[in-house]
This record gives C-alpha cells, structure tokens and sequence, in this order.
C-alpha cells in the first residue's frame, strides 16, 4: 500500500523556502513532489511592519540584506519610527497622557523565545533597544516605569525629554475639553508592530507606541505585552498589533493568530480571525480600530483590520512594497 505522507507547512520550515499554497498537504516521495519542493522561490529575508513605516522597512531590510539577523533588523527598523518627531505615536514626540508626560511601552522577541519589555517608561528615546537589553541582560523581561527608566541608565541610555512642541501645543488644545475620544487610523499611523525573517529563515519581532493620546496616566496597552501586541514561535511565524489595545489585550490577539497559523490556516485567514474575535465581543467595533499583521515562517504574509485605512510595509527581494488591507467593516 502507498505511504501517504502529509506535509504541513511547519514541515519545511528548516528549508527556509517558500511554499505554494497547493503544498500544504499531499503525498511525498514522488519525483514529482521532490522537484516542486526543490523549485520553489526562496522568499527570505522578508520583513512586514504596520502601516506605511516605509523608513523603518528600509531601515531593517539594510540590515538583512547584508545578511544580519532579523533580531538586528527589527531594533534598527523599529528605532527609526522613534526616533521621528513628527511621528506622534511612537517613542520620541509621542503624544503625552493627560497629565502631559509622555510615557512609552515596548517590546521584543527574538527566535529562541525570548522576550524583554518595558512599559509606562518615561524620558528615554528608544525602548525597543531597552526591551532588548532587559532580555539579553536580566533574569527579568518586563520593567515599567521608573525602575525601567533607572535600568536604561545604568545601560548607558541617556534621559531627554520627549515632549516636543507640537506635542505640548496639542496636548495643551485637548485639555481645553478634555474629551476622550482616540482617534480611528490617527494620521494613517499608529504603533510599529515589526516582523522580519532573516536569511538563515529565523523570525524576530518588535513593537513599539507611545500609546493612545492623553491615556489615563499609568495606563499600558498592548504593545509591550507579550501574545497581545507581539507574538513569535520560530516554528511557527509572528503576529503583531496596531490599534485600540485594550481590545488587542481582551483577546490576546497575537498569540490566538500564531496558534491558529500552527493549526493550519494561513496568515491572511488567521488574521481575519483574530478581528472577528474582537468585533464579536465588543458591539462597540464601529468607535475603534484595529490592525493585524502575520508572517509566517515560508514568508507567506497577511493583514487585516476592523475599519479601512490601514496597511502594511513589505521589504522583500530588494523591492519595498506597500499592500493595504482589507477590513471588516467596508469603507465607504
Ligand atoms: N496599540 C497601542 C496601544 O493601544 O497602546
């Protein structure tokens, strides 16, 4: 009798390749099986970040291209957006809480599993790189506030303060009503959700916000929160989050993604999974938005959000590409 023997597409993970979606489940050991395998495109390194933070795709692709690992890729890609000051949603002028201090949440895992954090942190400019050293330099992988700012220091980061301007003058107009209201796709960005497979086929991730404008003081969402903003299984792919995050958190959103990518479905379908969790919980989808994106690791991606308007970067064989995503809710 014939050996049927399934792949699924975790199976050729090692072969760094991509796969065409008609392999994800057939007979092996046929000549013909063996040369498809053989055939197709190697797609790696890739890298795929929330919304059209094009510097930042540009920025971790120079690191991949060289051939530089995509833990590398993702803190270079992601300190690009905070070190933007006109970029109001991430790291250095972000927008403050109501009390007008600007306070940062981050985070990072690398391919072995490890994750290092930091919330609620304030006066340092790039708390993806002080997520990555309380990884790679503690027992812990979660700091916040003061304790996290103070650890920063001892590593050689320096204290500025973050609060530019634009932002105070922003800030200084809100609290004249003071009326919480966050704002859906704010200027077509908000956090920086960074994912990138590097040549080896190892994946990485990073997110990084400064969170929602003129939050409650204290308040943390789900950026830095590891299966919430980020999530990565280097045997499976990543997932990682923009948007309302108490929503992302209520449904730990990217981790749900990563598992449903290990149980089979693709990227795309994972992620139009993760928002109907949210839209079927909350009544109240149509005042937030959300965004997701998913890579996994045969560099098959996919994107979806509850309210059109958001996208995402790809940097993939040289060629810098921006795709917009479907939603559930059409737009108008
Ligand atoms: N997704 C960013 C935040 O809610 O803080």
């Amino acid at each position: 009798m014939k050996r049927r023997n399934f792949i699924k597409r975790a199976s050729l993970t090692g072969l760094g390749l991509a796969v065409a979606p008609s392999i994800i489940s057939c007979e092996t050991e046929t000549e013909k099986d063996k040369k498809a395998i053989a055939t197709v495109t190697p797609v790696f390194p890739i890298v795929v970040a929330t919304w059209n933070f094009k510097n930042a795709t540009k920025a971790a692709w120079e690191v991949l291209e060289k051939g530089g690992a995509s833990i590398d890729a993702i803190e270079a890609g992601c300190r690009v957006e905070e070190a933007d000051l006109k970029n109001t949603t991430v790291g250095n002028g972000g927008s403050p809480d109501r009390d007008g201090n600007v306070t940062l949440d981050a985070c990072i895992m690398n391919k072995d599993g490890g994750y290092g954090a930091v919330v609620c942190m304030e006066n340092i400019a790039h708390p993806i790189s002080v997520a990555r050293k309380v990884m790679e330099e503690t027992p812990h992988v979660l700091l916040a506030g003061k304790g996290a700012e103070q650890f920063a220091v001892e590593q050689g980061f320096k204290r500025e303060n973050l609060l530019t301007e634009a932002s105070k003058k922003a800030w200084l107009k809100w609290k004249e009503k003071s009326e919480y209201k966050p704002i859906i796709n704010i200027e077509n960005h908000d956090t920086i959700g960074m994912l990138a497979i590097d040549k080896n086929g190892d994946i990485s991730g990073g997110c990084t916000t400064s969170g929602m404008a003129y939050k409650m003081a204290g308040r943390v969402g789900d950026s830095a929160i590891i299966g919430s903003g980020l999530f990565i299984d280097n045997s499976v792919g990543g997932a990682t989050a923009t948007g309302m995050g108490e929503e992302v958190l209520k449904t730990v959103g990217s981790f749900l993604i990563v598992e449903l990518m290990r149980q089979g479905r693709t990227p795309q379908e994972a992620c139009e999974e993760g928002v109907r969790r949210i839209v079927e919980s909350n009544p109240n989808y149509t005042n937030f938005q959300v965004g997701y994106v998913a890579l996994n690791k045969q560099g098959e991606y996919g994107c979806y959000c509850v309210h059109g308007g958001f996208g995402i970067s790809k940097y993939q064989e040289g060629k810098q590409t921006y795709i917009k995503s479907n939603s559930y809710i059409k737009k108008a």
